[in-house]
């Protein structure tokens, strides 16, 4: 398979560009959108029958994960546990009855996410896989395969990916909310449209890269970043953090932000840019009194929101990049964009290896 940049100076930057066409590639396979349905493809378990579901995978693939259990949890009313593969295959967990496992890889290869799935191979739990190289070993012991039509991702640092992870999730919750009555006919259709609306939405998103740009090289000057979120922005904090720290090697964080006073309160001050990820949701004012308590003590706020939010956060932020108003469905698949172009553009200003960053791997297929 020939790949190129073609006019991009790096891989990560045309994969960043390429979400609003995989994103909608990867949503259609899953979702009817002329009749506002989600598809009947075929599942290793009824979702009606569990109770609770078990969830694992590494890095980018983990916080995509950890966002489907909000989702799952939400729509569906479907317990998830989200592990860290590392941690899952040594836990020694109870595994419930009527539970299954779903693992999530983009090489489908990485080597603590497949010992989780034999463990629970061995345990008896129906097995699926959302998984973006369709040929791996981890796609071919499951018992299903999801797959992310992203196409191959070249940088190491995961970004289509990651988007095309969270649209298999999103369809899947829509399609487990579904199949245990948690959701109508009407609210599945609705669902499925605010999903169809995700590539246009992605594809405005991106016209924000030179504002970000230009904040990119503010960014660029610091040695330590505080990403905050709530909700499904809450792993978005984190995979931002994940981001900026693998690509640019600056020191970053992601927290909730409700915890930000049990702990990295204590570590702002002006030297400490403090990212929040705030579109206006029915928990936006608490994430406006955190964003009080930051300029409080002298910290640098750059705030991602939407128009009301902009218009209803009190606070004097260093920036504020003004996303699209976006349904909340879709919301972690849009707000992703712009924390991934903040990464690129800054990794950029400094001259680091965007597409090989020091001490990582692709696929980590060792312990
Ligand atoms: C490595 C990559 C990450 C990726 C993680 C999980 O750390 O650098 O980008 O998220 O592995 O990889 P997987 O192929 O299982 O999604």
């Amino acid at each position: 398979y020939m790949v190129d940049k073609g006019n991009y100076r790096h891989f990560m930057e045309k994969e960043i560009y390429e979400q609003p066409e995989v994103v909608s590639h990867t949503l259609a396979n899953y979702l009817d959108f002329a009749n506002s349905k989600v598809k009947e493809f075929s599942l290793p378990f009824d979702f009606a029958k569990l109770d609770r579901l078990y969830v694992s995978a590494c890095g980018t693939a983990y916080l995509a994960g950890l966002v489907g259990k909000y989702w799952i949890e939400r729509y569906a009313r479907l317990p998830v546990d989200i592990d860290i593969a590392s941690e899952f295959r040594y836990r020694e967990l109870p595994i419930t009855k009527n539970s299954a496992a779903l693992f999530i890889s983009q090489s489908g290869e990485t080597a603590d996410t497949l010992a989780s799935l034999r463990y629970c191979r061995s345990e008896g739990l129906p097995i699926g896989a959302i998984v973006n190289v369709r040929e791996s070993t981890i796609a071919r012991e499951s018992d299903a395969v999801f797959p992310t039509l992203a196409g191959p991702e070249i940088g190491v640092a995961s970004t289509k990916a990651f988007t095309c992870q969270l649209s298999v999730l999103a369809a899947l919750a829509v399609r487990a909310a579904v199949a245990r009555g948690t959701v109508d006919a009407a609210q599945e259709a609705q669902l499925v449209r605010e999903l169809s609306e995700a590539p246009g939405l992605a594809h405005q998103v991106l016209k924000l890269a030179s504002q970000i740009e230009r904040l990119a090289r503010d960014l660029s000057q610091y040695k330590h970043v505080l990403y905050l979120g709530r909700d499904t922005n809450f792993p978005l904090a984190m995979e931002g953090a994940l981001k900026l720290k693998e690509i640019s090697y600056i020191h970053a964080e992601g927290y909730a932000a409700g915890e930000l006073k049990h702990g990295p309160i204590a570590l702002i001050d002006e030297k400490m840019p403090v990212i929040v990820i705030a579109p206006h949701d029915r928990i936006f004012e608490k994430t406006v009194s955190n964003m009080q308590e930051v300029a409080a003590r002298g910290g640098k706020i750059i705030l991602i929101t939407d128009a009301k939010g902009a218009a209803e956060s009190t606070v004097d932020t260093l920036a504020t990049i003004v996303v699209p108003d976006v349904p909340e469905i879709i919301s972690p698949i849009i707000y992703a964009l712009p924390i991934q172009l903040l990464a690129y553009y800054t990794a950029v200003f400094i001259g680091t290896d965007v597409d090989q960053p020091r001490n990582l791997a692709k696929s980590v297929t060792v312990e």
